[in-house]
């Protein structure tokens, strides 16, 4: 029986994801235990195939776990439907990955109205906190930009800034700054902790930069699809 914690952004417990491949089987998870805090800023590092985009996938309902219990926010997502799941991911949990999905067609104050019109917020409300992000994020004068006329690391705050739109518990970043040079990869890393201190939103984020580990609340640390030591500081 698992005991619902509400004060936790994530709570996942002996979570196994096998996925099936022919005849052949893959442990991409194999009993992963890890439980993120309201505000915490979790680095999630290992080696390439270790498991965690499959971990990011599964803790934002994209994909089902094969075993084990997953709670977002006192939501358990692991026994969910398809519908509830669309459901969770529009209203509680944010995306940001390295190859940026963006809307081609859409501005880059549309990009972010866009999740709107499948989320909670409606009208003028979207439009105010579209146009506020966009501020924080220092994009007000590139509001009106295609993706293809935004620099990488403008396309990557619009990302960030889609990804708050609906106010999440939980913001799930896979490498957001492994395409970004040094430059824009400094001005996303400070941008990325500021959006998440100041709104107390939790974060894990999937990387091999330095400079992330180093701010990160918590680094944990995966191997062949196992966290070791989940509760260890890095400090
Ligand atoms: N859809 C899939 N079908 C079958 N096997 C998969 C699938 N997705 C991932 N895998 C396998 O599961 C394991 C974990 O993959 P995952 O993508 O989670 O690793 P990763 O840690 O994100 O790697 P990288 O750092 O290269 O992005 C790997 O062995 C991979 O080959
Ligand atoms: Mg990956």
């Amino acid at each position: 029986m698992t005991t619902i914690a509400t004060d936790l952004a994530l709570q996942m417990e002996r979570v196994s994801k096998i996925y099936s491949v022919g005849d052949a089987q893959v442990v991409a998870l194999d009993h992963v235990d890890l439980t993120v805090d309201a505000d915490e800023i979790i680095a999630l590092v290992g080696p390439s195939g270790s498991g965690k985009t499959t971990l990011c996938s599964i803790a934002g309902g994209l994909l089902t776990p094969t075993d084990g219990s997953v709670i977002v926010g006192g939501q358990d997502i692991s026994r969910y439907s398809p519908k509830q799941l669309t459901r969770f991911r529009r209203e509680s949990v944010g995306f940001v990955f390295q190859t940026v999905n963006l809307v081609p067609f859409l501005t880059a104050r549309e990009n972010l109205l866009v999740v709107d019109e499948i989320g909670p917020r409606t009208g003028r409300r979207a439009r105010d906190r579209a146009d506020q992000l966009l501020d924080e994020l220092g994009l007000t004068d590139r509001s009106s930009n295609l993706p293809a006329q935004l620099s990488g690391g403008e396309r990557q705050r619009v990302a960030i800034g889609r990804a708050l739109m609906n106010e999440p518990d939980l913001v799930l970043f896979d490498e957001p700054t492994s395409a970004l040079d040094t430059q824009l990869g400094d001005q996303v890393v400070n941008l990325i902790r500021h959006e998440m201190k100041s709104r107390g939103t939790a974060a894990i984020i999937v990387t091999h930069d330095d400079r992330i580990t180093h701010y990160a609340d918590r680094v944990a640390r995966i191997v062949d699809g196992r966290i070791s030591d989940p509760g260890a500081r890095d400090d």
